[in-house]
């Protein structure tokens, strides 16, 4: 049986987010869904789910600290935490302004870095945690238009082989996911016969469903795994094989 541990989701109320709060909740976790900015979305999600949901910008460092020591006083302790939240502002490098570069990094890797601060001593001390950080298959392979996206990625993946590192002598797993393109608002943001080309390169022949990344996270959280840590779990229906 699952243990009622809790977990907190950034980017938990729309998108792979959502699935991922769903699954984790279906595993017997008690589970918290931060967003940043659309309150309808998420106060749907709630009623729907019964999932608390928690506003703050996780690329604020102090509001994220304030933020997980508000939900462990109220729930308890965070022995789980998904990185999911991120942002894109594709462009082409000689179009991209330094606030389109700088917004990508501070969000997508900064939020993985202002998690870890607020949760992982924390997991240290207990002897026991899982963070799971979303990565793309972007950062692994780069995108044309999206230097910012695919760099703060790809420096996601890195920062998961360190503190994996650093976790491991105290039952503290850290993995990533690498999602493909998976049927979600930001997918559908991208230029429909950009997203065409794109989709023709994907073995399997189809976008993702975001349950299929919330899959890896039930595994890369479960209590019997203990010993996968610093891993990438590509989940991209065969589009980069790595
Ligand atoms: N490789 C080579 N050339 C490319 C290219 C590619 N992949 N994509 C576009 N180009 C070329 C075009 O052919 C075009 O060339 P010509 O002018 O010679 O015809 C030129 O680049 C300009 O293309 P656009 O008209 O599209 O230029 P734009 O400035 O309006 O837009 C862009 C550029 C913002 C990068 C746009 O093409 C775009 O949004 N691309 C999609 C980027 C993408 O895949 N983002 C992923 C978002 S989802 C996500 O990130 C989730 C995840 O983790 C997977």
């Amino acid at each position: 049986m699952t243990m009622t541990r809790v977990a907190v989701v950034t980017g938990g109320s729309r998108g792979i987010g959502s699935a991922i709060c769903k699954a984790l909740q279906a595993e017997g976790r008690t589970v918290i869904a931060n967003y940043a900015g659309n309150d309808a979305r998420a106060l749907a999600f709630a009623e729907e789910t019964g999932i608390k949901v928690h506003r703050w910008d996780v690329g604020d460092h102090e509001a994220t600290i304030e933020n997980c020591a508000r939900i462990a006083q109220d729930v308890g302790p965070i022995d789980i935490v998904v990185n999911n939240a991120g942002v894109t502002r594709d462009g082409v490098l000689h179009k991209m302004s330094f606030e389109d570069w700088n917004e990508v990094m501070r969000i997508n890797l900064g939020g993985c870095f202002n998690m870890a601060k607020a949760t992982f001593p924390g997991m240290r001390e207990r002897g026991w945690g899982r963070i799971v950080n979303i990565g793309s298959i972007n950062g692994q392979a780069g995108q044309y238009g999206q230097v910012n996206y695919a760099a703060a990625k790809s420096g996601i993946h890195g920062f998961t082989k360190a503190l994996a590192q650093e976790g491991a002598k105290f039952g503290v797993t850290v993995n990533a996911i690498a999602p493909g393109y998976i049927d979600t608002d930001m997918v559908a943001a991208v230029p429909a016969p950009v997203l065409e080309k794109i989709v023709a390169k994907i073995p399997v022949g189809r976008l993702g469903q975001a349950e299929e990344i919330a899959r890896g996270v039930v595994f890369l959280t479960s209590e019997a795994g203990g010993f996968v840590t610093g891993s990438t779990m590509s989940i991209n229906g065969g589009q980069h094989m790595y």
